[in-house]
């Protein structure tokens, strides 16, 4: 037919195979060839055909490389409604993962056969989007309303097992997929099976207060996001619409996603996540060091979960820690974990019991002289982790990779207590370690290219998202945190109250607001950072003032039962307190500051600009390889939303010569030298360029 689509006849039955890497998306070049290879089956002597893909995967949806530009024919539903037409059998073999327009042209088949282990969904509304192929009308028809919204809203893909149980495969086999799903054509053509068109199907009614309901939940688990309501809208058409009404309808629905702001930004931060894992300077295939096994030091908050994250990718894990009681606290918290994970129906209570059995103790350095990798987590004293390193590079063999998850020490240091310095790296995993899904991977001076490379692939293994980051106080990350918490403690005194403040933030979007985040990491941190500088150095006391007394009257967080909120001791429920208000108030006075009502959208400006602002500085430095790098981190490490892309894409989406306008105004209004624009927005501004065009240079 063409490059990518080819057809073949096997006695009666049409082949028609798709092969167009990587993952056999639905380019213009597939749509036009699959179309082309539906219209010479019609004609030939054939009695039905079987659609199936080369490669990795059955086809994993619409090319998104072709969004953003003018529609070229033939248009997807179009294609599917005549597969779907079509008068003799169409057989869609699935293997891999058959995702949004992939799975939807499996939909338009009349019979659907998959490889055990394929796994199908439509993730549309990850980008921001609704199923634009007719998913919306017809997986109703094979599936009911409610496991239909419960797939579309998710848009996790479900195992074949799981498809076939709700109606939405047909048969599953074990291997031969090809060669089954022939036998399964000519079964059907032999026993007269009908012509099966799902759209000709009727929808199950339900009530209407399952929809009503399910609008409902929006507002907390689609906070913000504007696809999820038009995907709930599409299949309660379904129900109510003929299916070319309520396919006409998703059309137009899809239509306005694809032009709303929202879905650029989660289009962007699928490839910046996936451009993130590239080093530059580094080819794709650089050599990587083979890790199969990994020891930890320190068993603490981050040790254990860290250790979890292997285990739970098949990878054995020594856990060391100082003695006996400190080893067991940490391993009893490691299984307190597991038991919660099983509860929640995230484990299986064997798969816990197989990966738990990967985790083993130990008080000695000397079991890590055999592992591949060790991570160091031990408390953030930098002399400690230096003497640590030093006994490390005496027990460990030669070749071993050994990592550091400081959160704020310097890196080269670190490893310059080594005599190998080029296999030392950062590995700065977030609290959670087991849940959070950013690693920043810390590159020193000397780190080799091939540690860099192992352990960008080592992330994926164990599914965390990897951004690379230079060398500088707080990395990514926690550098750009700092400017954002201190406007937070400086709107605070100016006039804001915790909940106003965490309230404007939460609004806008983010998973938790910056005064509850204060509390959940233990206000008594950064107090103890400021305590061992001397007071010229800790900045403005406008900006800590307020944690200070705090910590001093015993309100250390969440974790002394009250920090900036009291905390109930059973269920953690937060509730206001008048005394911190009357301590913001005092430290007001104390400070000459007059407090004057504050609004949230200078709340919002304040937070988001220092972080954008600081981000163009370690873009300038080079500690980050690119924006779409920043927003990785924003998203995957510190709960900012995914539909606004990560706070420098955001910026660019705003306008950068508005938000320079507001940096300035800033600057201007309160004398602060925090608020000087970075060179990079200035020039940027001056040359009218976006970054995303910047980072293109
Ligand atoms: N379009 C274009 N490129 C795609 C793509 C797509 N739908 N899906 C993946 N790719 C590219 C990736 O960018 C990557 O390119 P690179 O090698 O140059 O970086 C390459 O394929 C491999 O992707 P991954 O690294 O992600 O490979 P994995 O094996 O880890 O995962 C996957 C494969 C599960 C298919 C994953 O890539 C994925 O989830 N893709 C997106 C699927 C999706 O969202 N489909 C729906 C699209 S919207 C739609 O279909 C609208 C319709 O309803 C009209
Ligand atoms: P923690 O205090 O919970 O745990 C540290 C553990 O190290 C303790 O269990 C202690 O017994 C053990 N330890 C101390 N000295 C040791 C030694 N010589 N040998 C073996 N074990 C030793 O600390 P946490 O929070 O886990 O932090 C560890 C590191 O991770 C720090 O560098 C921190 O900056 C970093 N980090 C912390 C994050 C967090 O949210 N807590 C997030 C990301 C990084």
């Amino acid at each position: 037919m063409n490059d990518v689509v080819n057809y073949v006849t096997d006695g009666n039955i049409g082949v028609i195979t798709v092969n167009s890497p990587p993952v056999n998306a639905l380019s213009q070049a597939v749509r036009q060839g699959l179309l082309d290879a539906i219209r010479t089956a019609a004609s030939d002597d054939t009695e039905a055909v079987v659609i199936h893909c080369d490669g990795r995967t059955f086809i994993a949806g619409a090319d998104i490389k072709e969004f953003g530009k003018p529609h070229a024919e033939p248009l997807l539903p179009d294609l599917l409604n005549e597969i779907e037409a079509s008068q003799k059998i169409i057989v869609a073999a699935l293997h891999g993962t058959a995702l949004g327009g992939g799975f939807e042209t499996a939909l338009s088949c009349h019979y659907r056969i998959a490889l055990d282990g394929a796994k199908v969904g439509l993730p549309e509304v990850k980008l921001g989007l609704l199923p634009g192929a007719g998913g919306t009308q017809r997986v109703p028809r094979l599936a009911g309303v409610e496991a239909s919204l419960e797939l579309i809203l998710s848009g996790t893909p479900i195992p074949a097992g799981r498809a076939a149980d709700i109606g939405l495969v047909d048969k599953i086999v074990n291997a031969d997929l090809l060669a089954e799903a022939l036998a399964y054509a000519r079964h059907l053509v032999e026993t007269g099976a009908p012509v099966r068109r799902t759209s000709e199907l009727a929808v199950e009614n339900v009530d209407s207060s399952v929809f009503d309901a399910v609008f409902a939940g929006l507002s907390k688990r689609a906070r913000g996001q504007t696809a999820p309501s038009r995907i709930v809208e599409c299949v309660q058409n379904a129900m109510t619409m003929s299916f070319a009404d309520g396919q006409k309808r998703e059309r137009e629905l899809f239509t306005e996603c694809m032009h709303d702001p929202q879905s650029a930004a989660l289009q962007h931060m699928f490839f910046a996540e996936r451009v993130a894992l590239k080093v530059a300077g580094l080819s794709d295939d650089a050599p990587i060091r083979d890790v199969k096994s990994v020891g930890i030091i320190g068993g603490g908050t981050m040790g254990g979960g860290i250790a979890m994250s292997f285990a739970n990718a098949g990878i054995p894990v020594t856990l060391v820690e100082i003695n006996d009681e400190a080893l067991q606290r940490g391993l009893t918290i490691i299984d307190k974990n597991y038991a919660g994970s099983v509860k929640r129906g995230k484990l299986s209570g064997d798969k816990a019991a197989d990966c738990r059995g990967l985790i083993n103790g130990a008080t000695d350095y000397s079991a890590l002289g055999d592992v591949d990798l060790v991570i160091e987590a031990v408390f953030e004293d930098p002399e400690l982790k230096k003497d640590i390193f030093a006994r490390l590079d005496k027990v460990c063999k030669r070749g071993a990779i050994l990592a550091t998850n400081t959160s704020y020490q310097d890196v080269n240091e670190i490893a310059a207590a080594t005599k190998r310095p080029q296999d030392v790296v950062g590995m700065h995993f977030f609290s959670p370690a087991h849940i959070m899904k950013l690693l920043e991977v810390v590159r020193a001076e000397r780190t080799a290219d091939d540690v860099l490379t192992t352990v960008m692939a080592l992330a994926k293994r164990i599914r965390k998202v990897a951004v690379v980051s230079g060398v500088c106080y707080g990395f990514i990350g926690n550098r750009m945190l700092q400017g954002y918490f201190r406007e937070a403690q400086l709107c605070l005194v100016e006039g804001g109250l915790p909940e106003s403040i965490d309230a404007a933030l939460y609004d806008w979007g983010m998973a938790m607001g910056p005064i509850s985040v204060g509390d959940l990491a233990g206000l008594d941190v950064g107090y103890k950072a400021r305590q061992a500088q001397p007071e010229e150095e800790r900045g403005d006391p406008a900006a800590y003032r307020v944690p200070d007394v705090l910590v001093e009257a015993g309100r250390l967080g969440q974790k002394s039962g009250k920090g900036f909120y009291t905390y109930d001791a059973d269920t953690r429920t937060k509730t206001w307190d008048p005394e911190v208000q009357a301590i913001i108030e005092r430290e007001a006075d104390a400070l000459g500051i007059e407090r004057r009502p504050i609004d949230a959208d200078e709340i919002v400006d304040r937070l988001i600009y220092a972080l954008v602002n600081e981000g163009m500085r370690i873009l300038e430095e080079g500690i980050a390889q690119r924006p779409g790098d920043i927003d990785v981190v924003y998203v995957y490490g510190y709960g900012f939303p995914a539909w606004r892309g990560g706070p420098m894409h955001y910026a660019d989406a705003i306008g950068l010569d508005k938000v320079l306008a507001r940096i300035e105004e800033f600057r201007d209004r309160f004398g602060d030298e925090n608020w000087a624009p970075a060179p990079l927005l200035t020039k940027l501004v001056g040359e009218g360029r976006t970054l995303a065009e910047w980072a293109e240079r």
